[in-house]
C-alpha cells in the first residue's frame, strides 16, 4: 500500500510497452498512491496487447492509442481522458524515445536526416505536441505536473547514444521553454528526470549497453537507479510536495553526474 500521495489525482501515462518500461513501473506506483489513470502508447505498440494487463491492475484504466507525432491522436487522447475523468488532468508522464538511426545501425557521422527528423519528432518535439494539445484544450489543472524522461548524454558525450543525445538536449530545452509559459498561465510545472541506464526495450537498443550499464554502476556512489526507483521519483514530482519545482533537469542517477572517478573504476584501470 502506498501513502495516498496522489489521492484524487488523475494522470495520463505515455510509454508503457512491457513490464520493464519505466512508464509501466510508474503507472503501478501512481495507482498504488491513489491516482486514477489513462494509459496510452503508439497503436503499433498496443498491438502487442501487454498493456491490457497493466490496465487491469490499475483499476481497469482506459487504454487510448496515440502516436505522439499525430496532433489528431493527441487531441482525441485528451478529449477521451477528460471525458473519462470528468474533468482536467493533474499529471502527465512522457516516457517516450525512439531513434531511427540507432535502430537502423547508422553511425552518428553518417546519419540519415529524414530519419533524424522523425527521431527528433518522436523523442523530443512530441513533448511540445503533448503540451500544446493540453494548452489549447486547457486540459491540465492549475498546479498540475508534467514529467519527461531524459539521459545525461544531453550534457556529455556518450558516443553510442548517437542522435538520441541531440534529441534529449532538445527535449530538455522544450521542458524549460514550455515550462515558462505553462507556469505563468496555469502554474503547471514541467521537469525532466535524467535517469541511470536501465534495462528496458529502449535502453537495450544502445550499442554496448551491458558494458555501459556496469560502468555506470561502478561510477555511481549509490549505484544505478532502477526503474522502480525512477517511478518513485516521478510520484514525488506528481505530488503536491514538489509544487515549486519546475523547468528543471533532475538527475536520478545515484550520483553519476557529479562523480569524476570512483575507487572501483581506479581499481579496474590498475588491473
Ligand atoms: N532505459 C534507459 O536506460 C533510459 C535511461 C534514461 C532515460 N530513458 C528514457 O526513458 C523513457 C522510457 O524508455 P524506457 O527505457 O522505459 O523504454 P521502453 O522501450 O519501455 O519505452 C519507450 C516507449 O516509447 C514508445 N514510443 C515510441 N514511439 C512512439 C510514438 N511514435 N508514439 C507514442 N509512443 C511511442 C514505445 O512504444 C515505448 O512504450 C525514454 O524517453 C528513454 O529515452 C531511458
Amino acid at each position: 500500500m502506498g501513502n495516498n500521495l496522489l489521492k484524487g489525482k488523475k494522470g495520463i501515462i505515455f510509454g508503457a510497452l512491457d513490464e520493464k518500461s519505466i512508464a509501466w513501473r510508474t503507472a503501478l506506483k501512481a495507482y498504488d498512491e491513489g491516482a486514477q489513470l489513462v494509459l496510452t502508447n503508439a497503436p503499433v505498440a498496443l498491438r502487442m496487447g501487454e498493456i491490457n494487463k497493466l490496465a487491469e491492475t490499475c483499476g481497469n484504466a482506459p487504454v487510448i492509442p496515440a502516436d505522439v507525432t499525430s496532433m489528431d491522436d493527441l487531441k482525441n487522447l485528451f478529449t477521451k481522458a477528460m471525458e473519462h475523468f470528468g474533468g482536467k488532468v493533474d499529471f502527465v508522464l512522457h516516457s517516450i524515445g525512439m531513434s531511427l538511426n540507432v535502430r537502423k545501425g547508422k553511425h552518428y557521422t553518417e546519419m540519415d536526416y529524414l530519419w533524424n527528423q522523425k527521431t527528433l519528432d518522436i523523442s523530443a518535439m512530441s513533448l511540445h505536441r503533448v503540451l500544446r494539445t493540453a494548452w489549447d484544450m486547457d486540459a491540465i489543472s492549475d498546479w498540475g505536473s508534467v514529467v519527461a524522461l531524459t539521459y545525461i548524454a544531453a550534457q556529455r558525450v556518450f558516443p553510442d547514444y548517437n542522435e538520441m543525445a541531440d534529441a534529449k538536449a532538445l527535449l530538455e530545452s522544450v521542458t524549460r521553454s514550455f515550462g515558462y509559459h505553462y507556469g505563468v498561465r496555469n502554474k503547471v510545472r514541467i521537469n525532466t528526470i535524467s535517469q541511470s541506464p536501465t534495462k528496458t526495450t529502449a535502453g537495450s537498443g544502445v550499442k554496448g549497453f551491458d558494458g555501459f550499464i556496469s560502468y555506470a554502476e561502478k561510477m555511481s556512489p549509490l549505484g544505478n537507479a532502477s526503474a522502480d526507483d525512477c517511478a518513485n521519483y516521478c510520484i514525488t514530482l506528481f505530488s503536491d510536495l514538489t509544487k515549486f519545482v519546475t523547468m528543471q533537469n533532475l538527475f536520478h542517477d545515484g550520483g553519476f553526474s557529479f562523480t569524476g572517478v570512483t575507487q572501483a573504476v581506479i581499481e579496474q584501470m590498475e588491473k
